[in-house]
């Protein structure tokens, strides 16, 4: 019996369909066809696959995306194998085949935790721009290593820090182990000519260069802190130094689970302010982040956290996050709360205060690089809250920095260690510094 899958590829795609490497790459203009093209190769490979409960899964950034864009092409294209018995999971968002029982599952990967520990036979990662590579690491390549499965990325510019241009550079590098392409809107002869021209007027420069042109060195837009990190490379404050030893190092914390924990490490100098190192991970309970701290060869003055790390969690088994990780040997101070506005204010004040060590904070600074305002097409202005992503965090973490700071006058050499009874309920409980330095 034969089937009919109601596809036919674009002329761009026929190469990417046609190629046996593990690992593939397409970054294209919107509305190339990129999703249509990989939604149909998971099902071919479904369809296809002869080894023991195959297993596939397509990763958006977020699980509504994954629904919003794709499933509605997995349940048309799976239309004919529905008809001979596939099952289509609408609240899981997957599609059983009927005659190999291969399993085809939508992720977003704000939950990515629901595919660690399953293997993959292939996993397609779409709009991989908004992807952390923390979810790369520590989801999606071991999911695939079992099996040997395949990895196929694809997405559009949105310049050079992100985790795409990451995987171009592989692919290049790598042509034997990777299939790649890049396909601008003036190559492929996709949109129409028209269109392309309303759309150029509609759009600016920089972004019609990114989105339809393919262009990494397009100005990236709307980004919250891209004149102070432009400001800071121009006066070279992005460079590699050494840390100072005799100096307390401080942390400021940003703290999730599903979401990123992201913790820098500083150092004050004078009027300076030293980003010495920046560590960030996720789906790791406290104690995982409180040896990555105790590991590091620095003395510790203060550990700055939000102030919901007083709440009592359910991963914690009804302790605070504070009161495990004092059992653990890290003393934290809370911060108190404040508007977004007012942390991306205060943390612009501060900026021009800052060094970062280029090396040690690369993925702290790959978040701010990051740290964006969309732009509301309907009111034709940016939003005023920026975008919620893996680039959050750093962000995050960072901004509490202008609100623990000490002044330059109060350098502050390590001398004693501080114990636990040395200190008093309240400053343990909100850390003293906090307390006189929030009331300014
Ligand atoms: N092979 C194809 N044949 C016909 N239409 C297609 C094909 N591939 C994509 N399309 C259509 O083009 C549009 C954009 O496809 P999509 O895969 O969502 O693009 P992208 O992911 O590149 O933005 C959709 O309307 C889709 O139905
Ligand atoms: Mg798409």
């Amino acid at each position: 019996m034969s089937l009919i899958i109601d596809y036919k590829p674009r002329d761009v795609f026929k190469p990417y369909h046609q190629n046996d490497k593990r690992f593939s790459i397409t970054i294209a203009h919107r509305r190339a066809g990129k999703t249509v093209a990989r939604v149909n190769r998971i099902i071919k490979e479904a369809v296809l696959c002869k080894k023991e409960q195959p297993r596939f899964g397509y990763l958006a950034p977020y699980y509504v995306q994954a629904k919003d864009i794709a499933w509605l092409y997995f349940k048309r294209f799976c239309l004919p194998l529905i008809e001979l018995g596939a099952k289509c999971n609408e609240s899981e968002l997957s599609i059983t085949m009927p005659h190999n029982g291969a399993i085809i599952k939508l992720y977003g990967a704000e939950n990515a935790d629901r595919m660690r520990g399953l293997y993959f036979d292939g996993i397609v990662i779409d709009e991989a721009q908004d992807i952390s590579r923390g979810v790369i690491n520590q989801v999606i390549m071991p999911a695939l290593s079992d099996r040997q499965g395949w990895l196929d990325v694809s997405g559009t510019v949105r310049g050079t820090e992100n985790l795409l241009y990451d995987f171009l550079v592989d692919a290049q590098a790598t042509p034997q182990d990777w299939f790649w392409q890049v396909l601008k809107a003036s190559e492929t002869n996709i949109i129409d000519p028209d269109e392309l021209l309303r759309l150029k007027k509609l759009m600016s420069d920089n972004e019609y260069a990114q989105e339809f042109e393919c262009d990494f060195n397009a100005l990236v837009t709307g980004l919250v802190y891209g004149a102070e990190i432009a400001q800071s490379e121009l006066e070279g404050r992005i460079l590699d130094f050494e840390y100072q030893a005799n100096v307390a190092v401080n942390t400021v914390w940003d703290l999730g689970f599903d979401d990123a924990t992201a913790i820098w490490f500083y150092q004050q100098s004078g009027n300076e302010i030293h980003l010495i190192d920046y560590y960030e991970n996720s789906l790791e309970k406290i104690e995982h982040y409180c040896s990555i701290v105790a590991s590091k060869p620095y003395h510790y003055g203060n550990h700055y956290v939000p102030h919901d790390a007083a709440n009592k969690t359910l991963q914690g088994g009804g302790r605070s996050i504070i009161s495990q990780a004092h059992e653990l040997g890290v003393r934290m101070n809370l911060v108190q709360a404040t508007t977004q506005q007012n942390a991306i204010n205060a943390l612009s004040k501060v900026f021009p205060r800052l060094h970062f060590h280029k090396t040690n904070c690369k993925d702290g600074l790959r978040a701010i690089k990051n740290y964006r305002y969309i732009f509301d097409n309907d009111r034709k202005r940016y939003k005023e809250k920026p975008y919620h992503d893996w680039a959050s965090h750093g962000c995050d973490a960072l901004e509490m920095i202008a609100r623990v700071i000490k002044q330059p006058e109060s350098p502050e050499i390590f001398n004693k260690p501080r114990f636990l009874n040395d200190m008093t309920a309240d400053e343990l409980f909100w850390g003293n510094e906090v307390k006189r330095e929030t009331r300014i």
